[in-house]
Parts: C-alpha cells; sequence; structure tokens
C-alpha cells in the first residue's frame, strides 16, 4: 500500500518520545492476537509497544507523513504480527479498512498534531523559532500550503482563522498586519510581522507571541479539525463491541472535538430537554471510560515538556 522504500532508522533524526504511553497501553486493554489501528503512527512510538502485545494480531499503521511511514515500517520490520501502512487522512478510516476487507477492530488509537519530527524539521516550517519557507503540510503532497493561507486569503477570512483555531485575542491586527506586509516568503519573516503588529511584551507568560497564529495556520493547510470529526465518526463505526478507542488531543479545540463527539455517542436521548417525550430515536453506541481526561504526569512534563497539554479520552463501543 505504502510508495517508497523503508528508511534507515539510523540515518534518520527521528525523535519522538510517545505520550501518555503507559495510560494509551492500560486504556487498550490489548491481547494477543488483536486487530488494532494506530491511526497516528508517527515514528511508531506507541505502535512499537502495542505490537508487542498483540503478538499474532494486526497493526494497521495510518500516517499521512510519508516519512513517517516510511521510518516506522523499519521499526515495525520484526514485529510478532502483521503490519500494514497505509498514507492517507485518517477521516477516511471506515473507508479504508472496508478496502483492507476489515469489517471490525479490537482498539483504535490517535495521537493527534503533529510529530516532533515534523516540528524539528526546520524546512517543513512548521516552528516559529527558526526561519524556513510558508509550508506547515504533514503530507508534502497536498496542495495547499501555509504559504496560500499566510499571501492569498482574504484578510476578514485569515483573521477569522487565527481567532477561530488560534483562539488569539490580536487576531484582527496580525491579520491586518500580515495583509500590509505581503508577499511574506517565510516563517522568520511572518514573527516578526506578528510581533510588531501585538503590544510589546505580550507571549511573555503565555508562550511566544506567534504561536497561536501559527497553531491557526497549520490547522487550517492541513484540515485538522475536520479531518477528526470524521475520523472519530468512523472509528466508532468500526470498532467491535467491547472494542476500545483512545485518543490524545493537545489544545482545547481538538480536546472540545473528542469530548462532544464520545458524549453524545455514550448518550441516548440527544432531544432538546424541554421536548417532554423522545423523538430523537438516538442510542448510545458506547460506554465513556474517563469522565475527566488523562493527563500526564508530573514526570512526565519534565522529562517531555511538549507532552504538558497533552488530554487523553477513552471510549469502549457496547
Ligand atoms: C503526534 S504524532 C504521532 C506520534 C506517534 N504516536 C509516536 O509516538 O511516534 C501525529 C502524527 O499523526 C499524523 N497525522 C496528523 N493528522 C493526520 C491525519 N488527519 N491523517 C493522517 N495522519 C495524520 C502526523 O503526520 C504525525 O505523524
Amino acid at each position: 500500500m505504502m510508495n517508497g522504500d523503508v528508511i534507515d532508522p539510523s540515518k534518520l533524526n527521528f525523535k519522538h518520545i510517545p505520550v501518555l504511553l503507559h495510560e494509551c497501553l492500560d486504556a487498550l486493554q490489548l491481547k494477543k492476537n488483536m486487530v488494532v489501528v494506530d491511526a497516528t503512527l508517527g515514528g511508531a512510538g506507541h505502535s512499537r509497544e502495542i505490537v508487542k502485545q498483540i503478538s499474532g494480531g494486526t497493526l494497521i499503521g495510518l500516517d499521512r507523513d510519508t516519512t513517517a511511514l516510511r521510518y516506522s515500517a523499519n521499526v515495525l520490520a520484526d514485529a510478532p504480527v502483521e503490519v500494514r501502512l497505509i498514507k492517507c487522512n485518517f477521516c477516511d478510516i471506515a473507508d479504508i479498512l472496508k478496502s483492507l476487507g476489515i469489517k471490525q477492530v479490537d482498539a483504535i488509537l490517535a495521537d493527534f498534531g503533529v510529530s516532533s519530527h515534523q516540528i524539528d524539521t526546520i524546512e517543513r516550517g512548521f516552528s516559529y523559532t527558526q526561519d524556513a519557507p510558508l509550508d506547515m503540510r504533514m503530507d508534502t503532497d497536498a496542495n495547499k500550503t501555509a504559504d496560500t493561507v499566510v499571501n492569498c486569503y482574504p484578510e476578514a477570512k485569515l483573521a477569522d482563522l487565527i481567532w477561530n483555531y488560534g483562539e488569539e485575542r490580536y487576531a484582527r491586527r496580525i491579520a491586518a498586519a500580515i495583509v500590509a506586509a505581503r508577499p511574506i516568503r517565510s516563517t522568520g519573516h511572518l514573527v516578526d510581522i506578528i510581533k510588531n503588529a501585538v503590544p510589546a511584551g505580550y507571549g511573555k507568560t503565555g508562550g511566544h507571541p506567534a504561536k497561536r497564529t501559527f497553531q491557526a495556520i497549520r490547522i487550517e493547510v492541513n484540515q485538522e479539525l475536520e479531518s477528526i470529526q470524521k475520523f472519530l465518526d468512523g472509528a466508532i463505526e468500526m470498532l467491535k463491541p467491547q472494542g476500545r478507542l483512545a485518543v490524545i488531543s493537545f489544545h482545547s479545540l481538538e480536546d472540545r472535538i473528542v469530548k462532544q463527539t464520545f458524549k453524545r455517542a455514550a448518550t441516548d436521548c440527544i432531544c432538546q430537554p424541554k421536548i417532554p417525550q423522545c423523538i430523537c430515536g438516538h442510542h448510545a453506541t458506547v460506554k465513556l471510560l474517563t469522565k475527566k481526561p488523562i493527563c500526564p504526569t508530573i514526570d512526565e512534563t519534565v522529562s517531555n515538556p511538549r507532552s504538558a497539554s497533552a488530554k487523553l479520552r477513552v471510549i469502549c463501543k457496547l
């Protein structure tokens, strides 16, 4: 299913520490011979442990990043399971599994966002601390780049997405400054424009002044939130009874979608409270296993600061 050769892990600086690893393994309740999907394979940080627990089973690894798939193919080469790695958007999980002849799976894991490898590969343009081309694509075959968003979007659309996807209070000022400074040719140039558009000292406590705008542009380039919604619906559909879905999100926009989708799927009637008798006919298809999300321990956030905002939510199919 995958194009290209595997990559020797020793030749690639693929550093990504799996987040909430033990919590995910506990949540998935893995056993020998299970069929498991890792919807965000990355560097196979989670999958290299998953395969040890499902020996004789099948691991289906999805990612839209070709480098991640090639690297992981090598990491998983000796795994005691059948490994099937597929380049795709995880939003298509249901169709992909059906096309493989798989009707239901035992467990699904998703660990949203970008990998450390993607952030640390400077030329991919995800980082606001390095000067690079305006790219930010997880799938380097996709058409839309950060350049399109930054240089071609109308000011109002840009302001809305920085506000909605970055939750950035200076969204309108930043959008106006970007439009006035076009053409913008690099991430370093963009960071300078953002810094000049916000009040001096902004970001001293809440992180880098460009952090929220970069998050917003990345979400738009990769259509991340739409993909997450469609993925969750497809993943729930494809779970076996008693099968488990564990999802790690990294910011409030992702977590809100996960929380609301899980809550709705775990609820029988979803009629407006003022309606005296149920007319929706909705039935719960899952049980919520985490009323509150599981967060990293202090030890984990100290050893891996990128885990700090992680939230794990888990459901079980009825
Ligand atoms: C946080 S990393 C996963 C790291 C992995 N769990 C590990 O420990 O090595 C997220 C991965 O998901 C991929 N990804 C994000 N959104 C995706 C989508 N909509 N479809 C497919 N892959 C996606 C990214 O390319 C990235 O490799």
